[in-house]
């Protein structure tokens, strides 16, 4: 299939179109460059020997992806390209609505124009809000969802049902990520925040390789195995993996997918992991709770297996020592 992969440059895609092109298929990667390196892409022709075509344009640009569909037989697109700090959401949310949501109504436009019927898109189990764990795809979504981020992955699964509604022949899937960990085994890809991490995998790995003296944990005093907060890490590697399980298993309608392991793990039990995978201590202290934070969730990852046959394979030492790998061999990340 010819698949095109907005924001295939970032974090997830980029390990995406490494699973598709060594399963044979065509990745078109379309971005903006507004949060990722294109040195990515030179870094997967690296690991596949294949060069993707690749255009950098936002989504917004009607004219530019209009022509992009134009020159390209598509048969599918993934659609990651998205901004995702939730602190950040709070700040701009203006920014955010018209970034995701623009974006997607642009997309969604142009691929009816030319017919292309097949989306896969980037949600979260964010959709979620707070609710009994694990979580099920037939909860209702959007109850409680505590910042504009989460919104706009809220609105956009809304924006695809309502459109999948009007034509029986699309076939659209929105994958709920729980918690993306890890990198490629080569440690030639990986996640490459700017500034500093939100997000507790990077976190630890610049605490490991030296550029953060400690890690903060965000509350010691929740409801869980040792009172830190507990979520379900997924390895990139086995979430770029569903993307290809749900392009292959597409059927007709609007679907919601959870793509996680289907077990928790707390901080420290991840921190604990890290230290044997690296062999490093990770000096720690406790913090105040996280505004908005919860204190646990997972996946109830049963319909990702029955629907998608997909299910996790790699465990979460795999995902730290990846992890490590990654951060180990590339320090400044890709700059
Ligand atoms: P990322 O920031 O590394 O990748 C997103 C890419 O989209 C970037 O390369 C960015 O430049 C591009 N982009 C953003 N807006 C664009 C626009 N208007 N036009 C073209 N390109 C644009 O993030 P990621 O971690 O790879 O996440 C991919 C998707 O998965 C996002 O939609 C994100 O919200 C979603 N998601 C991520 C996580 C996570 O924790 N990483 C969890 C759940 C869902
Ligand atoms: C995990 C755990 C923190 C950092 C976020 C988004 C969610 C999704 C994934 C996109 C929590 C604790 C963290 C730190 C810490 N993104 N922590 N110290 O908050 O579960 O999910 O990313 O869709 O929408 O909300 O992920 O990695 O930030 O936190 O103690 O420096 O680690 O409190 O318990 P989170 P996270």
């Amino acid at each position: 299939m010819n698949i095109l992969v907005t924001g295939g440059v970032g974090y997830i895609g980029s390990h995406t179109a490494v699973k598709l092109i060594e399963a044979g298929h065509t990745p078109i990667v379309v971005d903006s460059l507004v949060n990722s390196n294109v040195e990515s892409l030179a870094r997967i022709e690296q690991i596949t020997g294949t060069k993707q075509l690749f255009y950098k344009a936002d989504l917004r640009d009607r004219d530019a992806l209009d022509a992009i569909f134009s020159s390209n037989r598509l048969d599918a697109v993934i659609h990651f390209a998205g901004l995702k700090a939730v602190g950040e959401s709070t700040e701009k949310p203006l920014y955010y609505y018209q970034n995701n949501l623009d974006s997607t109504l642009v997309l969604l436009d142009v691929m009816q124009a030319h017919a292309v019927k097949k989306l896969v898109f980037s949600s979260s189990a964010t959709v979620y809000g707070s609710a009994p764990v694990p979580y099920v795809e037939t909860y209702p979504a959007g109850q409680g969802i505590t910042n504009p981020y989460g919104r706009t992955k809220y609105f956009v699964e809304e924006m695809m049902s309502d459109v999948a509604k009007s034509d029986d022949t699309l076939e659209f899937t929105s994958l709920r990520y729980f918690n993306p960990v890890g990198a490629h085994p080569s440690g030639l890809i990986g996640e490459n925040p700017n500034g500093t991490p939100n997000n507790l995998m990077p976190y630890i790995t610049q605490v490991a390789v030296g550029k953060r003296d400690k890690l903060g944990i965000f509350g010691d005093n929740y409801d869980t195995i040792d009172g830190t907060g507990v979520r379900d890490y997924i390895h990139v590697d086995d979430l770029a993996e569903g993307h290809l399980a749900a392009l292959i298993h597409a059927t007709p309608g609007y679907h919601t997918v959870n793509l996680g392991s289907g077990r928790g793990t707390s901080v420290l039990e991840l921190v604990h992991a890290f230290e044997v995978a690296a062999g490093v201590t990770i000096p720690y202290k406790i913090l105040p709770r996280r505004s908005g934070d919860l204190p646990a969730y997972y996946a109830d990852a049963s319909l990702a297996a029955s629907r998608l046959n997909w299910r996790t394979t790699r465990t979460i030492e795999d995902a730290c020592r990846d992890s490590w790998n990654w951060q180990s061999k590339n320090p400044e990340g890709y700059n």
